[in-house]
């Protein structure tokens, strides 16, 4: 039996990407990445065009930020920033070696945001790991955002914020342990999670998909949905059977260059929500 088969919308959304021009991996803030395994930057280009691609023939909009050459990991645009009724908060990392990317992100922002922006006074990386689901926001920390910068989020952007700490260095930004479908569903790998995120995760979400160690590590879960397409990698197969049952259509991408920095396809992209 197909679950929900015909009632899965897609929503228009706009989007933030920056190509990865300059993307390179020079230092080591997570365990995938690693400075003496040579990068192909072409290949990550060709990767990121055609998922810039996918969500223009989709129906969405994709806004664009001017890479910069000091920066390499400047196209994971999730880590740009948050921005929820029309209100963006900016970020503040927790490696000096992104903090170059905290003004250029706002400046952004500020042009693309109706609601004004904010800057955060504590450590928050933005999308990555804050997630808006329904009316509240899942928040990670345990490894970059710091938990005190929940409530600030929570006060800024007037809306309920649940935390959720994350346990394996792998899947250190919740973007990269749990992706948010609708305002009712979620996917998450349990393994990430203490025994309070999950116990969480499980009484907000009874529905919620939980996807294999293999689907995980194939960054399977950094996807990004708009409510019935599901933009995904490809190999992460399992995954994909489950959200076709579910009455989604995912569709599978390689994008795989850019997990040579630790991201995927959701750490490239960050929803401009009005
Ligand atoms: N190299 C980047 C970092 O470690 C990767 C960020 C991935 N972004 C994400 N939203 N998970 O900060």
């Amino acid at each position: 039996m197909t679950l929900g088969a015909g009632v899965r919308r897609a929503r228009a959304r706009r989007y933030l990407m920056c190509r990865p021009t300059y993307f390179d991996v020079r230092y080591a803030i997570n365990p995938w990445m690693d400075p003496r395994q040579p990068v192909n930057t072409d290949r990550a280009c060709a990767q990121w065009e055609t998922l810039r691609a996918l969500y223009r023939d989709l129906g969405h909009t994709v806004e664009l930020i001017d890479p910069l050459p000091s920066l390499p990991d400047m196209v994971y645009a999730a880590n740009g920033g948050l921005v929820v009724g029309g209100r963006a908060l900016g970020v503040r990392f927790r490696h000096p070696e992104r903090s170059g990317e905290q003004e250029p992100y706002l400046r952004r922002l500020a042009r693309l945001a109706s609601g004004g922006v904010y800057r955060p006074t504590l450590v928050n990386e933005g999308e990555g790991d804050f997630l808006p689901v329904g009316g509240m926001i899942l928040a990670g920390t345990g490894f970059r955002s710091e938990r005190a910068a929940h409530a600030e989020v929570a006060r800024i952007l007037c809306r309920p914020v649940h935390s959720l700490t994350l346990v394996d260095p792998r899947f250190y930004h919740l973007d990269t342990a749990l992706c948010v479908f609708d305002d009712d569903l979620v996917a998450y790998l349990p393994a990430a999670f203490d025994d309070a995120g999950r116990g969480l995760i499980a009484a907000l979400f009874p529905a919620a998909i939980r996807v294999s160690e293999a689907d995980a590590v194939a960054f399977g879960l950094n996807a990004v949905s708009d409510g019935r397409h599901v933009v995904l990698a490809a190999a992460a197969e399992g995954f994909a059977a489950e959200l076709r049952h579910r009455g989604f259509e995912p569709i599978g991408i390689e994008f795989d260059e850019l997990r040579r920095g630790g991201g995927g396809i959701k750490c490239a992209t960050l929803e401009i929500r009005s």
